[in-house]
């Protein structure tokens, strides 16, 4: 389990102009995000939700479009984030978790919909395969894990290009190359995304069933899990 301590830090100054960063660096951010919700059965209706990493709560808030009336527990490092939830969805019924993954000590039984979008890839995979099976617990019999990613590990054979058409894709939209330098940093510093194939087998052994991707493009990927 390798997070920084700085992780919460870097996110702390990432929050400024989140959304917009993530629209104009992450491909598919928008669809990425909104898969969270859309593949959800017709008949799914949570009571709880844990939004893990929720960041600046852009999952929260749309799930909250669906399922206003569910109860809603938004977990991130950095107070910054936290910050801007509490102003986001004050009023609503929600409550904010100031922690690491590591330090938080997950509720058994408890939540319907655990959803995780672009947070788990800071997780390396030990650290993955120690989270699952606690995501597992956390949630009640026919409970649902969503999560949108990047999902391929930096020593695939793929990587490499992976990161070239990354590379184009946030250079087309800011021209000066330092965003892309910058990201790169980043990226390096504090991202340790794996391969689905490697998620799926940790999640089944975790205990989850009909783990499946709903939407992908890519290694930039959706997928669903139920307990
Ligand atoms: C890229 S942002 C994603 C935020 C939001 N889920 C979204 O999709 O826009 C990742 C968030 O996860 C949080 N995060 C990542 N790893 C974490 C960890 N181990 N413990 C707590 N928070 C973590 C970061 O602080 C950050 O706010």
């Amino acid at each position: 389990m390798q997070i920084k301590e700085t992780l919460a830090a870097e996110f702390d100054r990432f929050s400024d102009n989140y959304t917009e960063d993530m629209i104009r660096c992450v491909p598919h951010y928008l669809r990425l995000l909104s898969s969270l919700g859309d593949s959800l059965p017709g008949d799914f209706s949570p009571s709880r939700v844990l939004d893990l990493g929720c960041g600046n709560g852009n999952v929260t808030a749309l799930l909250l479009e669906r399922f206003p009336d569910a109860e809603y527990t938004l977990l991130d490092a950095s107070p910054d984030m936290l910050e801007l939830c509490r102003d986001r969805f004050s009023g609503e019924n929600v409550t904010y978790t100031r922690s690491y993954f590591r330090d938080y000590t997950f509720p058994e039984n408890y939540f319907d919909l655990i959803t995780a979008c672009f947070s788990l890839h800071h997780s390396d995979g030990e650290e993955k395969q120690w989270i699952f099976p606690l995501l597992h617990k956390a949630l009640k019999q026919g409970g649902i894990f969503t999560c949108s990613d990047l999902m391929i590990n930096k020593g695939a054979a793929e990587h490499e290009g992976l990161v070239r058409d990354w590379e184009a894709f946030v250079n087309a939209n800011h021209p000066d190359g330092e965003k892309w330098a910058w990201l790169a940093e980043h990226y390096e510093a504090y991202d340790r995304p794996d391969d689905y194939v490697d998620q799926e087998a940790w999640l089944l052994s975790a205990g989850f069933r009909a783990v499946e991707v709903k939407w992908r493009e890519g290694y930039w990927m959706h997928f669903v899990a139920g307990k």
